[in-house]
Formats: structure tokens, sequence, C-alpha cells
């Protein structure tokens, strides 16, 4: 059967050579969507005209969407996180939604942990000054037997815990439902408060839900320790912007590393971008050529499968493939 793919992910393109070939010989027609995402309403709507399929970076779908795209049978999300898709309405509206779980998680936490690394040794700042021709050496913190706290401890914070286990730390995480790998590594799960007023470096690893949304604001900036840093390799908003802008500004916390935004790209005026003590990357955590090519193809696999009648193997919303509103056709 023939199925138009549209991706509207740019890292797809870029690493997924081998993936367009499988999609090809499989029949389908693919093509890059060619406006700068995110995308959401008319303009989703209008990008993914005559979709069968998409591979998506982080656009926003809700009902309307879903409504107004009445061929689209599966969202294929390039990655993990799905707080951009109402998974409710793809479901009423029968469409699949999948995510790319377990191929990530290693070139993650490698990004979280060079952030963690280059605020503590002014790394960032140190390269900027050489580059102005200046010779200012910088005093930095430890690293290694400091105590590091981590907002979210599935795979990616566990991860992020091995490497720090490596560098001697003391490790405390926020989850509520501890994983035994975790707990293994000798992770203390406690409550935020204790981990912000402990952790000399507090590292965001959790989704975006009603309940963890701003969940870093005012307040809990306010119980860090003044020589602490935050690092977010997750989503934006997890974190109160203008309150984290205005407690850098104010030398209420070290510094912060940010790889991911509210909105992105983050706005040329932002007050993140102008704050003291930060680290900012355009949200690169995934980017490597390697995890790329891994979750292009994990992308991939999820078009494949339903294009031929196969359950894919991450659903995100798995009560759609027994829905009577199921756009697509299972085999049996
Ligand atoms: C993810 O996996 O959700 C990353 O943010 C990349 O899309």
């Amino acid at each position: 059967m023939s199925w138009r793919v549209i991706s509207t992910c740019p890292p797809f393109a870029q690493t997924g050579s081998g993936s367009l070939r499988k999609l090809r010989s499989a029949g389908c027609d693919v093509t890059n969507a060619t406006a700068p995402g995110p995308l959401k309403g008319e303009a989703l709507v209008a990008a993914l005209a005559g979709a069968d399929a998409m591979i998506a970076a982080l656009d926003v779908f809700d009902e309307e969407v879903f409504k107004a795209l009445p061929q689209l049978k599966l969202v294929s999300r390039w990655g993990v996180g799905f707080d951009a898709v109402d998974l409710a309405a793809a479901t009423r509206c029968g469409v699949v939604v999948t995510n790319t779980p377990g191929v990530l998680d290693e070139t993650v936490a490698d990004l979280a942990f060079a952030l963690l690394l280059a605020l503590a040794r002014r790394i960032h700042t140190s390269h900027a000054s050489m580059q102005h021709g200046d010779w200012t050496p910088e005093w930095g913190g430890d690293v290694h037997g400091k105590t590091l706290g981590l907002i979210g401890c599935g795979r990616i914070g566990t991860a992020v815990a091995r490497r720090a286990k490596g560098f001697n730390m003391r490790l405390l995480a926020v989850d509520l439902r501890p994983k035994p790998d975790a707990l293994n590594l000798g992770v203390d799960f406690v409550p935020l408060e204790t981990l912000l007023a402990e952790a000399d470096f507090v590292s965001l690893h959790a989704a975006v839900t009603n309940e963890s949304r701003g969940m870093i604001g005012e307040a809990q900036l306010r119980q860090m320790k003044p020589t602490a840093y935050l690092i977010n390799t997750a989503r934006g908003a997890l974190i109160d912007e203008a309150a984290l802008a205005q407690a850098l500004n104010k030398g209420q916390l070290a510094g912060a590393a940010l790889d991911a935004f509210c909105t992105e790209p983050l706005l040329r005026f932002h007050p993140l971008r102008s704050a003291q003590n930060i680290l900012l990357t355009p949200h690169i955590a995934s980017l490597t050529n390697d995890n790329g090519e891994r979750i292009s193809a994990a992308a991939t696999e999820a078009v494949l499968d339903l294009v031929t009648g196969r359950k894919p193997r991450f659903v995100l919303n798995p009560d759609v493939l027994t829905s009577r509103a199921l756009r697509a056709t299972l085999a049996n």
C-alpha cells in the first residue's frame, strides 16, 4: 500500500537516509516539510496536507488538527517526549501516536553531564574569554564528591546517575516510582524540598504533566543553595523561566545550563539569553549522529509497522488500536 509520509523533523532529514530508503522501498512517498517548526494549528495542517503518517518534531497536535487531517493515521514522534500531543484527542480521532523510548537515554545523559561539568569548571566562560583575546583564569568548583539531585529518575535520570557515580557523587532523586536500577546505584529518593536544599547540582529529567509544569518556580529556586547549579535537558515548561532569569541575575544560585525552553526556538531577546551565569544550547540533547540514526530508524519502524498492518512497538495511546475510530487497518 502506498502511504504519503511527511516529516516535520529536521533531524530526520539530516540523519534518516537509511530510513528514507526503507520507507521508499516499502512504497511510501516521503517528503520533508519546509516550514520551520515546531508547527501548530493551521501551519501544521497545511504542512501535513494529504499525509497518511508523519514523523514529528515537537509540533503541537490537538483535536482540531486531527480533525482537519482526516487521512492522518500515525504520528510517529522522533524522540521520547509527547507533551505536545493530545493523546486523548488522538485516540478519539483514531490516530496512532508512537515514540522512540530507550534509544536516546545515554546520549541525553552525556549532554546533561557535559553541561554540569562545563558549569562547574567554567569551560564556556573561559572559552568565550579566550576567544575575546583575554587570559583570565577563572575559579570553578569541584564536581567529584558533590551532591547531584535528579528530578525525575527514569531511564535518562538513571543514566546520568551512572555517570555521576564515576565521579563519586552523592545521589539524590525525586520520583514517584523509584526504579531498581537507580536504587542499586545508591540513589536516595527524597522529597523535593530536601533535594533542593542539599544538592550542589539539580538536573531535570521529568516529563511535563499537569503536575510537573512549572515545578521549579520562585519558591523552589529560593530553596536551592546559592552555590548550586540547575541543569535542564528535559522540557522548558518544567521551569518558570522568568523566575529563573531573576534568580540568576540576583545571584540566588550559582548558574544554570538549559537545553530546553518553553518556546522554541528561544526568542531572540528572551531574558534568559542575557541572564547572569547561564549556559544555553539549542535543544541538542539528542543530536549526535549515532543517536540521530537510531531515533530515525525507530521512528521509521513505527511507520513501516502500521503501513503493513502490524501494531507498532511503542504506542502511546494503545486504546486506539481497539477503537472503532482507528483510521489504520490492522492485520487480523
Ligand atoms: C525528545 O526525545 O523528546 C527530545 O526532546 C527530542 O525531540
